[in-house]
């Protein structure tokens, strides 16, 4: 995550996509990606600046789940539960990173280091059961070998 000024941020986008409807979800998908999610405030900002209502850009940003309305963890990681990865056992490594982490799907850990999501499908059907870690893919996962992966994590 950046340290920058979402204020800033938003102007970027916006001198980059332009101050209308079509330029939202870009703008959001850049303060998402690099704060980690988008606070309330943010959004009243890319409603001003793309000349749209506030409810237009929550909708928007609730709509997709790559984008975050609430604060997430240093860490993101993302397992699909779609069709291919729950064939493959997905539900087996939820429980496992769960009961590894201490946490929920949809929590942070306690020390604010990783947050543990599920998502749609990403992608990787033939190599599945499949998770994103900071939008890193990793595939063939086992629970052992998703726990490990996730242990590394600083
Ligand atoms: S179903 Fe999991 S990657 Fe497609």
């Amino acid at each position: 995550m950046s340290g920058r000024p979402v204020s800033q941020i938003i102007e970027e986008g916006a001198a980059r996509y332009g101050r209308n409807q079509e330029a939202v979800l870009r703008i959001l998908t850049d303060v998402d990606r690099e704060l980690g999610s988008v606070s309330e405030e943010a959004m009243a900002a890319i409603a001003k600046c793309c000349r749209v209502s506030s409810a237009e850009v929550q909708s928007v940003a609730t709509f997709y789940s790559f984008i975050s309305t609430k604060p997430r963890g240093r860490h993101l990681v993302r397992l699909c539960r779609t069709i291919s990865c729950s064939m493959k056992g997905s539900a087996g490594i939820l429980a496992a990173l769960e009961k590894d982490l201490g946490i929920a799907a949809g929590q942070t850990t306690p020390d604010g280091r990783i947050t543990l999501e599920t998502t749609s499908c990403i992608g990787l059907c033939d190599q599945s059961p499949a998770m994103l870690v900071d939008d890193t893919p990793h595939s063939r996962l086992t629970p052992e070998t998703a726990c490990e992966i996730v242990r590394g994590l600083k």
